[in-house]
């Protein structure tokens, strides 16, 4: 078994973390939320999304968080843009990068995104030319590469064929998003298994939300299978808004960073986090949110 030396962990909690949020969270507590997490370490965080603001009002104001960050040369500032407008957006607000999303399943598709599939790749050629020529890389996601909430179990060729097409528009990486959780280690390795026949492993990375309690056994399997760039969420925040019906109960959060951080110390994975800083950004966060923190190794190291 070989596991990778390092992993590049993506710091999704300011997006994917605060969007499904009900409450009004200001922009101050958003950007102070970011500042911690680069003092923390993480190279790489996903700080808003430009979408419709009527689909995802939580999210509303990233251009003022894009403008109000005060930032660190050596991280990334990514945001997600769901079609040219959020690109436009996006240039206008500085992102470092951006990320275009698309599903593994019809019904998904049209309940996130408002769009088949195939017209959702469509609206993201615009997108990719235009970020070509501006220099700015494109990452891509797949939602419900394993299970959909209104379609049930999803097809690896289904999500091969997705990660295909984003990876030949000129996507840099294509994460692989466990949208509702529902993945075990068998049916994760299954997908990347079927992906990886046709995308280097190396241009994949894994998303997993944590509602059955399965992400670190999944990362783990992941890993083994030579995965070496993980999405995870600080202090577990999050969930995606369009997860609802067939008895779903929504997303609960990404894998929480802490956990993840502390999993890789143990087994040696180098990662460029202090796990300290970390543990006290999601403090800060919970306390602002008044949410239970979902990091078991923040809740286990209480001071
Ligand atoms: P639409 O309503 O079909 O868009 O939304 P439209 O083109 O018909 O435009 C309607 C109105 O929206 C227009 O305004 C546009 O200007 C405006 P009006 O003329 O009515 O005043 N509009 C915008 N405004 C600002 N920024 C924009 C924008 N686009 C349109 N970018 C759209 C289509 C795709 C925009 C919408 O469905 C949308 O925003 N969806 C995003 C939903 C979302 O954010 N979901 C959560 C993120 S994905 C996720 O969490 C999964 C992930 O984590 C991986 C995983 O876990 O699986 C990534
Ligand atoms: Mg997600």
């Amino acid at each position: 078994m070989t596991l990778p030396k390092k992993v590049k962990i993506v710091e999704v909690g300011p997006r994917d973390g605060l969007q499904n949020e009900q409450q009004p969270i200001c922009t101050d507590v958003k950007i102070e939320l970011i500042h911690r997490l680069a003092d923390a370490g993480l190279s790489y965080i996903e700080a808003g999304s430009f979408v419709n603001p009527k689909w995802v009002p939580q999210m509303a104001g990233s251009d003022e968080v894009f403008q109000g960050i005060e930032r660190t040369n050596s991280v990334t500032y990514a945001a997600l843009t769901p079609n040219f407008q959020g690109f436009e957006r996006a240039v206008a607000a500085h992102a470092s990068e951006v990320a275009i999303f698309a599903a593994a399943s019809e019904s998904f598709s049209q309940k996130n995104i408002n769009c088949s599939i195939d017209e959702s790749l469509d609206r993201f050629t615009p997108i990719m030319e235009a970020a070509k020529a501006a220099d700015l890389p494109v990452r891509g996601y797949i939602s419900c590469v394993v299970g959909c909430p209104y379609e049930g179990e999803v097809d690896p060729n289904k999500v091969a064929e997705v990660a295909v097409r984003l990876h030949d528009m000129g996507c840099y990486e294509v994460s692989l998003g466990d949208t509702t959780g529902v993945g075990t280690p068998g049916s994760i390795t299954r997908v990347i298994e079927t992906v990886a026949d046709s995308i280097s492993i190396h241009r994949l990375a894994v998303h997993l939300h944590d509602t059955y309690g399965q992400a670190l056994a999944n990362i783990y399997a992941s890993l083994q299978m030579g995965i070496d760039v993980v999405d995870s969420s600080v202090a577990g925040l999050g969930g995606c808004p369009y997860v609802k019906g067939n008895g779903a109960k929504g997303a609960s959060g990404n894998v929480a960073t802490e956990d993840l951080v502390y999993m890789l110390n143990g087994l040696g994975i180098e990662h460029g986090v202090d796990l300290d800083k970390l543990i006290e950004a999601g403090r800060f966060i919970t306390e602002q949110l008044g949410r239970e923190n979902g990091s078991k190794v923040s809740k286990a190291l209480v001071k």
